[in-house]
């Protein structure tokens, strides 16, 4: 009898020992490949981070965090709806603006570059998605997000002159809901070289705070007529503050917290990149140009990064897997 129990109980547990070992080689297998390379170069710009955040953490203000996790009817100041905090601290936070349609484009970017190899990552990556009138799309979108727990929800309806709002709400949920030093905003039509943001980010010559990092735009001037036309109501000076495209730039935490306390005091501007400008002219923030954010590059060389690529603009879903191997296994 006794014999017999101890027989199942051993039984039981060598099953359950063999399972575990088979899962995990299994997983193991998998992930041998996203692991090497990528992985090394991360983790060895992170313990570079981590080494700098521990010295600074103190300095950080993160007020607003407590308040908003604990009072269960928050007040946003924008159209945002998501409450769901961040998991951890993030040395880096991506925030994606996607339309709600764009699921393959989502899906793509979380097999390639915002893959999070490791158990506690000191990044991650989430997408800013309004509303649609589609019903099917809407569902579609509440079942991606319970499965993923990776988008960032507004109540207005998607619109292309509605991108500032995006912004903003993806703002609010960052400095509220999140513990982070850097936030890297791109489109979800852009390639993202994770190591090396994070290794500009940790270098010495990049400053902790204060930082607007892109491809500088400056001496734009409004466009007056035309498809694009921007009326004198809209905006009355001749030129546009510097800013950098939306298609990818980076903040610290400490701008984009000056930057919601400024939104209820700036006029809202349709164009969600010169906005970001006005924002930073507001609070006398400067645009650092980095060459890493390409925006144009020569036909043959579309999906190939060059030594400088940080985030690349128009990358089609077959590119950001090029480009995502490239990266990874480079010859
Ligand atoms: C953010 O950091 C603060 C202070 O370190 C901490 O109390 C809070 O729990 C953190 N929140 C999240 C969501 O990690
Ligand atoms: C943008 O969102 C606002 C707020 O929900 C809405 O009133 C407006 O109609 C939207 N704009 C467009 C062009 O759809
Ligand atoms: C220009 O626009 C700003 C902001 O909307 C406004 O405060 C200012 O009065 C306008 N100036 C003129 C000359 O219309
Ligand atoms: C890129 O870097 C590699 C290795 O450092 C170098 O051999 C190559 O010439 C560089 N290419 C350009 C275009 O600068």
């Amino acid at each position: 009898m006794v014999g017999k129990r101890t027989k199942k109980i051993s039984l039981a547990l060598f099953l359950g020992v063999a399972t575990c070992i088979s899962l995990h080689l299994g997983y193991l297998w998998r992930n041998r490949f996203f692991l090497s390379a990528l992985g090394e170069e991360v983790d060895r710009q992170l313990q570079r981070i981590e080494l700098r955040r521990l010295t600074t953490t103190a300095k950080t203000s993160r007020g607003s965090l407590t308040t908003a996790s604990i009072s269960p009817h928050v007040k946003h100041r924008t159209f945002l709806i998501t409450t769901r905090p961040c998991m951890q601290n993030y040395d880096l936070l991506v925030i994606t603006s996607s339309a709600p349609s764009n699921l393959k484009r989502r899906n793509t970017i979380r097999k390639t570059w915002a893959f999070e190899r490791a158990f506690q990552p000191r990044w991650t990556t989430v997408f800013l998605v309004a509303q649609t009138r589609d019903e099917v799309v809407s569902d579609s979108l509440l079942k991606e997000d319970e499965a993923h727990k990776d988008l960032v929800r507004a109540s207005y309806y998607e619109h292309y002159w509605n991108q500032t709002r995006k912004v903003q709400m993806g703002f609010e949920w960052a400095v509220t809901y999140c513990n982070f030093s850097f936030l890297l905003k791109v489109d979800d039509d852009v390639f993202v070289h994770i190591p090396r943001v994070l290794s500009f980010l940790s270098s010495p010559n990049t400053p902790e705070k204060k930082l607007y990092a892109g491809n500088h735009y400056a001496n734009n001037t409004p466009f007056r007529g035309g498809k694009w036309k921007v009326t004198y109501e809209e905006y009355n000076l001749t030129k546009y503050p510097d800013f950098c495209p939306g298609f990818g730039y980076i903040l610290s935490q400490d701008v984009v917290s000056a930057f919601v306390d400024t939104f209820s005091s700036l006029p809202f501007f349709r164009l969600d990149d010169v906005y970001v400008g006005m924002l930073a002219d507001k609070n006398g923030i400067t645009v650092t140009n980095n060459k890493g954010f390409e925006v144009w590059h020569p036909r043959n060389l579309v999906c190939v990064p060059t030594n400088y690529t940080l985030v690349r603009h128009d990358v089609g879903e077959e590119c950001q897997m090029k480009m995502f191997k490239t990266v990874m296994f480079p010859s």
